[in-house]
């Protein structure tokens, strides 16, 4: 680790227990939320390499063009429906999905109005735009970030992938017939952890679940995720939602032998359970339940319309027809490798789930033919 790296970190820990001291105690999602957004010092905002080989984890659109290639035949019915089409991207890491993206649906003929682009980290907007003006101008010209979420009406396509598992999360614990809050507090300059009870409003979205726990249970759940997914769509008046991420229905996400949760973090591409240890350098995140997901967008006048496997949706959208054999011998074992990656089940081909919803949209989607909503 750099030296300037580990000053990053010094400076993000003594902010972090500055507002513990300031308030008594913080919940984890906001010691999360600091410890991968605070501005310039948070993993997602400071100037580290977090994507690919030298960073700490590798995502599907990194690994080469298929994924997204995938992807243009998967929206290529939705954008054909409206000659104003707009792709809104949230999260989009490097922007490599967006620049294989904007490529292939030239190449269909297929390409929405405007790409627009909504990215919380200031460093990866950098990235991103760094990567976009790569693209001919024809191309590049379409790309906007925004600001905020949209304002203006439009149509087209939501899309999103592994940013729900990147947002803050709460950690509760099930014990005696109540839920209880993990807070942090400072002892001794070390983060230890609390109980308390939640507020009523949090403790309303947990008792909505209507889980069946064990004694002792302890796990995660996005807040006001309603709210969210609320201003995330809002603008949208015909289209599709489309997230693509780790994780579960809730069945599964909430399973009795699941004791522990699903936070996980990741540093230089190994896992650990420890989001406290080098705070501001490693990633942290948590499955997503995607049974909440589909929930909320239910209540919001979308129609959840698929739910399935990566593996599954990318061979829907026809994926091994993109492995043609017309390059060199290192171009096809390189394609071989992503395909793999991609589809394996040991890989992420089943880790990774697709949920699609559509709002005032007539007519199918691709993606589904192997329908799995029974799963949430
Ligand atoms: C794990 S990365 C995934 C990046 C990219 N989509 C990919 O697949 O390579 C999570 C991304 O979501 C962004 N992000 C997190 N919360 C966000 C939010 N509320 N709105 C928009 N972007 C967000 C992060 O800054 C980052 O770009």
């Amino acid at each position: 680790m750099t030296s300037s790296a580990q000053q990053i970190s010094n400076t993000l820990q003594h902010k972090i227990t500055q507002e513990i001291n300031n308030k008594g105690s913080i919940s984890f999602a906001r010691f999360m939320e600091m410890a991968l957004y605070h501005p310039g010092l948070g993993y997602y905002s400071a100037g580290l390499k977090k994507f690919g080989k030298e960073g700490d984890f590798i995502t599907s659109p990194e690994l080469g063009s298929l994924f997204a290639q995938s992807h243009a035949q998967l929206f290529q019915p939705v954008l054909e429906k409206h000659d104003d089409a707009v792709i809104f991207e949230l999260g989009a890491g490097m922007g490599s999905f967006c620049h294989d993206l904007l490529l292939a649906l030239d190449k269909l003929d297929q390409l929405p109005q405007a790409y627009w682009i909504l990215e919380v980290s200031a460093d990866l907007k950098h990235q991103q735009q760094q990567k976009i003006a790569q693209l001919p101008n024809h191309l590049a010209d379409k790309v906007m970030w925004l600001d905020g979420l949209p304002e203006q009406p439009f149509n087209g396509v939501i899309f999103g992938n592994e940013v729900l598992d990147a947002l803050p999360v709460e950690v509760f614990r099930y014990q005696n017939n109540e839920y209880h809050r993990l807070m942090l507090k400072n002892d001794n300059d070390l983060l230890s952890e609390s109980w308390q009870p939640f507020s009523s409003e949090l403790a309303q979205q947990l008792n909505d679940k209507k889980l069946n726990l064990p004694n002792g249970y302890r796990s995660e759940f996005i807040p006001n995720l309603n709210q969210w997914l609320t201003s995330v769509t809002t603008q949208l008046q015909s289209g599709l939602i489309w997230w693509v991420d780790y994780g579960y229905g809730a069945p599964a996400y909430y399973h009795p032998q699941r004791n522990e949760g699903t936070l996980v973090c990741h540093q230089r591409h190994e896992a650990n359970f420890n989001p406290y240890q080098s705070v501001g350098l490693q990633d942290i995140t948590a499955f997503v339940d995607f049974t909440h997901v589909a929930e909320c967008l239910s209540n919001l006048d979308c129609e959840v319309k698929g739910f399935g496997t990566q593996a599954d949706v990318l061979m829907a959208a026809g994926i091994d027809k993109l492995l043609q054999p017309e390059g060199d011998f290192v171009d096809y074992y390189q394609l071989a490798s992503e395909m793999k990656q991609l589809m394996l089940p040991t890989e992420m081909g089943e880790k990774f789930k697709v949920l699609a919803a559509t709002k005032n949209h007539k007519g199918d989607i691709s993606g589904f033919e192997n329908n799995r909503l029974y799963d949430l």
